[in-house]
């Protein structure tokens, strides 16, 4: 059954991936010009635009646990839905910066004053921004495996802290932000939980494979 999966997971080009994470993107293009969105359209806006980058966080922080539990592989796949987080995390600030702040210094600053747990968004995106640049061939080539490693792992540091910026936005009990939380120390602690595989003949070749 997993060999059955990996096979039809193997024939699945990458781009597809791409087409169907790019979904939630022009949904929310189709309700903004549709008079789709609610009451406060640029919350709206921020909101999807955040909630989606935090999904395909969370699903590439799953790649690893999966194939380490149940041997089914998506690490073909990784590199793609970690880029769409970060994709969907650049238009959450961008959204914010542009129709929030207007670009104005002096308002964001108020901003972060106002809304501290602004701050926590803010780390937890900094803290992605090397990954996204590193995750191509020639970077992995460059600093090496170990150094790429351990680089990437900083994710661990940048999913909490998003969970933790949206508990904290919310004046109501955060349950949902709080599963989501869960999920991610439940991730966490699955990484560190179950060893790697030994792999015979070494590291092969690029970041895709690495687990
Ligand atoms: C410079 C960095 C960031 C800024 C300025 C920022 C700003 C914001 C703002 C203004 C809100 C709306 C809060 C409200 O009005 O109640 C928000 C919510 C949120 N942000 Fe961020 N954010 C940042 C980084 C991130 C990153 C990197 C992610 C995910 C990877 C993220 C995910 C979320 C989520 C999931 C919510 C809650 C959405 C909801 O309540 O439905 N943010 N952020």
């Amino acid at each position: 059954m997993v060999r059955w999966l990996n096979d039809r997971l193997r024939r699945l080009p990458v781009w597809a991936v791409w087409l169907g994470g790019l979904i939630p993107l022009a949904l929310l293009v189709w309700d903004t010009f549709t008079g789709g969105l609610g009451i406060d359209p640029v919350r709206d806006i921020e909101f999807r635009l955040g909630r989606t980058a935090l999904y395909f966080l969370i699903a590439s922080l799953g790649v690893t646990p999966l194939l380490r539990l149940s041997r089914i592989s998506l690490m073909r796949f990784r590199r793609a839905l970690g880029l769409l987080c970060f994709t969907y995390a650049v238009l959450h600030v961008l959204a914010w910066l542009s129709m929030d702040m207007g670009f104005l210094w002096a308002q964001m600053a108020k901003d972060i004053v106002k809304r501290p747990y602004l701050l926590f968004g803010m780390t937890a995106f900094l803290l992605l921004l090397p990954l996204a640049l590193s995750s191509n061939n020639l970077s992995l080539r460059r600093m090496g495996a170990q150094a790429w490693r351990r680089l990437h792992r900083l994710v661990y540091l940048a999913a909490p802290l998003v969970a933790l910026h949206w508990i904290w936005s919310l004046k109501t009990f955060p349950v949902e932000p709080l599963l989501w939380l869960a999920v991610i120390l439940a991730l966490l602690a699955l990484r560190l939980a179950v060893p790697r595989p030994l792999r015979r003949g070494g590291l092969r070749g690029s970041g895709k494979e690495m687990a």
